[in-house]
Order: structure tokens, then C-alpha cells, then sequence
């Protein structure tokens, strides 16, 4: 697909389709009341008719017949007008480009940027469009006899580009097809079934995208993780008779300071171990290492970027499986930290694994940890599969997550880790348990987190309600959605374009 940026507009755009947008419940403005126009007053007769109501996720599509140069106009409903921001515009946008695409258009000129433009030169609306594009394009696991039209879109064309700000345009243009299509990379990770991503295979897969990106890549197999004295990561790891391994991702040395270590949660197949999961939804498990596919993504759009900032990723991947050699509840583990863990429920595996990939990153000098995990069914109880909850130890880097995830259009809340909470995770036998019981048990996974990284500025993101969606929905195919990937990235532009490091001077 070959995106744009033209000066053209709908009055002169030719192709199968123009994309304008209506607010609910408001009258027709901009492009798409230039269109009404052009059309002599149709869109407004189905605004009055309550055809087009402006409704999210509503497309209208009028047949122009010759009256605009396009044969098409699409009309989007953006929902209240308040809510004209980059998340709304990525959505239409995205669905818009997958409605279009699938009833066979090739060129499509949009209009979207133009709705919630940000950034001095609007960069942040092209940016919000094109990322939409991609993630609404994304095809999903093939599915046999139930494909999707076929054909891709050849072109995007974003209209009504002022002249001065064609190279910005285009600069923002570029970024996002990185971004969109490193989104799309993190997705297809995620989608691949269990027995096809092993831990060996991500760190294959890993390691290609190292090669192809510019990025170190060494990867640890269960003696050097053992010599290293991870013991927390490796009593997951022994129930299954697949071996672990220890990604870790670098640029070489870009300055000094800060270095920022992204932590993904990359537990290819989690059926809770001896304390096993029902059957009913175990097999959405193959999706567990939702938050490594995303630290991925993230490392090779900051790669391809060439962003200016020192980042390196750790991934811990295994299985949690039963078996002879699993672990057990009750046993207590030592982890890389020196900290011992009573393991009272081996389906809290993802905290295990991340603890010591955290402490590790510290032993290798970062100064920034951001974890990114499907750690708790009790953040999808919280925040449903709408948000993802964000904690942490310093509330500038939450800030900047929260601040990242809203110009990267994600949908993000920060959760507390009050000092009350700490006491659920008590044990008797050792210096904490790996569950703190039922209440507030997204906060308590946060909480035994923050045990392993000290005084280190860190922030956790909990995606296990919104790494997938179970669901076709109008912008995006059923599956792995990439959540959090353009967060990080939008995270690492925000620290490598110069504004204020989170705890600066510290
Ligand atoms: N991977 C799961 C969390 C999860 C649940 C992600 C649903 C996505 C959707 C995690 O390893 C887990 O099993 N957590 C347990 C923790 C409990 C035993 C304290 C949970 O949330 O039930
Ligand atoms: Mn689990
Ligand atoms: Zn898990």
C-alpha cells in the first residue's frame, strides 16, 4: 500500500473513495459538508432522515455517480465531538480502511487527519490515521473459507495537506507505517498457536528481527539462567519440557543516561501449572506472552526510528506447564535479587518470571524499567477490556507512560499501590508470597513487582484485558490487538526528543 500526503482535495481527489466524518448529533462540517454540496444536499437530507447519525463506528457510503471525482464518499460517525481525539481517529480511521478494503476499494483519499489534528503541524492526526489504517488492515490468522475481500488497498491518500507542511506530513507519514506495521508484527506473534511459539521459537523470531533492525541479540537457555541464580523464572520454567529462554535486545551505547530496560511477560502457553485453569478458556493462553510480542514490536519501530535513547529489552519466555518436575505450591524459591518467594498458587507465573527479568535489568544498569504483562484476570475484572492499568514506583515515569498511551491512542488508567496493600502478599516462611488473595488482585501483582526493582524508577502496565479481543470489532480483526506497542514507542520518543526525563535530578 503507497500512503500520501497531497494538496489535493475531495474536490479533486480520484479513486474509489473519500473518507469524511460527522460528529453525532452535530450538523455537517469541514470536508464532509463540502461533499454534501458537491452531492446537492444528500448527506444533509440523511443526516435529517437519521440515516447518519455520527454514531461511532457508523459508515455511511453514497454512490457520488459523477458528482465528486471519487466514486465514493464514506461518511464516518466519530461519536460526541469531545471525543475527537487520536483514539477516536485511529478507530474510524482503521474502520473505515478495513469496510472500505473489504468491499473491494484500492484508493481511498482521507479526510480524518483533519478531525483532531495536535502537534503544531498536525503531525499527531496523520499519525492517528495511518496507524489506524494498518491495525484496521490486519488480517488476522488466515482462516480458511472465511477470507476477507481478497485484494489489498493500493493507496491512502490523506487530502487537504497544507503545502508547508507536505515534508512534516510525510516525516509523520513514515513513523506511523513503522509503527502500525510493528504493531501488526507484535499481533502475529501473539496470534501463533502455543506449539508453534515455543520459547525457542520467540527467541528465533527475536533474533531475526534483531538481525533485520540493527539490534544485539543474545539469548540464555536454562544453565546460563540457572548460573545467574533466577530461580524464581526458573521454577516456572521446569514443568515443561520445553527450555526457557532469556532474550535480551540492545542498541549499543547511545549516552550515558538514562537506559531504559522494556520488560515483556512472554509465557508462550500458561495453564496455571499444578494449579491448573479450567478448561474453558485455556487455550486463549497461548496468548500469554502478549506483553514480549509487544516489547518487540516497540524495539523494532525505536530501531527503525533510530530514536535517540539508550533502550534494551528483556524477555523472559517459557511455559507454565504440570508435570513431573513442576513446581509445586508450597515450595519457596530464591530469586535472582537474592528475595525468597513462597509459591502458594503457581498460576501467578507471570510476576515470577518478571521478577527476575526486573532485577536483571538493573544488574545491567538501566535506570527506567516499564514492564509490560497479561498478569491479572483481575485487571479485566477492573477496567473490563477497555484499559489497560498502569502502577508504579514514580509517579513522573506513570505520568509519562499515561501522557504516551494517550498520544499513541491507548487506553490506559493508573492504579494504586498504596502501602496497605503490601501486607496481602505476607508470608511466614519466607520474605513474600506469590498471591495476595482475591482483593485488589491487580494491585497485589503490582505490588510483588515493585519488591524486585528497589528504588529504580518503574512502571508496570497490565494488558490482560486489552492484548486481545475475542471478538470482531468494526476497526480490528479478532486476535491479538499489539496493545501497548505504540505506547512504548510513543514512551521512547517522548524521552528521546529531548523533554524532561522522568526523575531528572534524582
Ligand atoms: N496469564 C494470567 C492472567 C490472565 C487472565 C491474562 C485472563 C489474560 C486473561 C496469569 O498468569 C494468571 O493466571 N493470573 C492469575 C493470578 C492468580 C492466581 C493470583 C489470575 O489472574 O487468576
Ligand atoms: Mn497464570
Ligand atoms: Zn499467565
Amino acid at each position: 500500500m503507497e500512503i500520501r500526503v497531497s494538496t489535493e482535495s475531495l474536490e479533486s481527489y480520484i479513486g474509489d473513495a473519500v473518507v469524511v466524518s460527522v460528529n453525532e448529533g452535530a450538523s455537517l462540517e469541514g470536508a464532509a459538508a463540502r461533499a454534501d454540496r458537491l452531492l446537492g444536499g444528500l448527506l444533509a437530507e440523511l443526516v435529517k432522515s437519521g440515516e447518519i447519525r455520527g454514531k461511532a463506528d457508523e459508515l455511511t457510503l453514497v454512490h457520488t455517480q459523477g458528482r465528486l471525482p471519487a466514486a465514493r464518499v464514506a461518511v464516518v460517525g466519530l461519536g460526541k465531538s469531545a471525543g475527537n481525539d487520536s483514539f477516536t481517529v485511529r478507530r474510524a480511521m482503521g474502520m473505515a480502511a478495513r469496510r472500505l478494503r473489504n468491499i473491494g476499494c484500492r484508493r481511498v483519499g482521507t479526510t480524518l487527519h483533519e478531525v483532531a489534528p495536535g502537534g503544531p503541524r498536525g503531525e499527531r492526526g496523520v499519525r492517528a490515521a495511518v496507524e489506524g489504517t494498518y491495525v484496521g488492515l490486519y488480517r488476522g490468522a488466515e482462516r480458511k473459507g472465511k477470507q476477507e475481500h481478497p485484494e489489498e488497498l493500493e493507496e491512502l491518500c490523506l487530502l487537504g495537506i497544507r503545502k508547508e507542511y507536505l515534508g512534516f506530513s510525510e516525516a509523520a507519514v513514515r513513523a506511523a507505517q513503522v509503527v502500525g506495521q510493528a504493531t501488526n508484527y507484535a499481533r502475529r506473534l501473539c496470534n501463533l498457536p502455543a506449539n508453534d511459539m515455543t520459547p525457542t521459537r520467540l527467541a528465533e523470531e527475536a533474533a531475526k528481527m534483531a538481525e533485520g533492525a540493527g539490534l544485539d541479540c543474545r539469548v540464555m537457555g536454562p544453565e546460563e539462567i540457572e548460573e545467574l541464580g533466577m530461580g524464581a523464572f526458573l521454577a516456572v520454567a521446569q514443568g515443561s519440557d520445553e527450555p526457557p529462554r532469556l532474550i535480551v535486545l540492545t542498541r549499543g551505547e547511545k549516552g550515558p543516561r538514562p537506559r531504559v530496560a522494556l520488560v515483556g511477560k512472554g509465557i508462550t502457553f500458561d495453564s496455571g501449572g499444578l494449579s491448573l485453569k479450567r478448561a474453558d478458556d485455556m487455550h486463549m493462553m497461548k496468548r500469554d506472552m502478549a506483553g514480549a510480542a509487544a516489547v518487540l514490536g516497540a524495539m523494532r519501530a525505536i530501531a527503525e526510528m533510530n530514536l535517540d535513547c539508550d533502550v534494551m529489552a528483556l524477555l523472559p519466555a517459557t511455559e507454565n506447564l504440570p508435570s513431573g518436575h513442576s513446581y509445586r505450591p508450597g515450595d519457596v524459591v530464591k530469586a535472582f535479587n537474592g528475595k525468597s518467594i513462597e509459591i502458594v498458587n503457581t498460576d501467578a507465573e507471570g510476576r515470577l518470571v518478571l521478577a527476575d527479568a526486573l532485577a536483571y535489568g538493573i544488574h545491567l544498569g538501566a535506570t527506567h524499567l516499564v514492564d509490560v504483562a497479561t498478569l491479572t484476570g483481575a485487571c479485566v475484572v477492573a477496567l473490563g477490556h477497555v484499559a489497560s492499568g498502569v502502577m508504579g514506583n514514580d509517579n513522573n515515569l506513570v505520568e509519562a507512560v499515561l501522557d504516551a498511551a494517550d498520544q499513541a491512542g491507548e487506553r490506559m488508567w493508573h492504579l494504586p499501590l498504596f502501602p496497605e496493600y503490601r501486607k496481602q502478599l505476607d508470608s511466614q516462611i519466607a520474605d513474600l508470597r506469590n498471591i495476595g488473595g482475591r482483593a485488589a488482585g491487580v494491585i497485589t501483582a503490582g505490588w510483588f513487582l515493585r519488591e524486585f526493582v528497589g528504588d529504580v524508577s518503574w512502571a508496570h502496565i497490565d494488558i490482560a484485558g486489552t492484548a486481545w479481543t475475542e471478538k470482531d470489532e468494526p476497526h480490528q480483526v479478532e486476535g491479538a490487538t499489539g496493545a501497548a506497542t505504540r505506547t512504548l514507542v510513543a514512551l521512547i520518543e517522548r524521552m528521546a526528543g529531548g523533554m524532561a526525563w522522568p526523575s531528572e535530578g534524582e
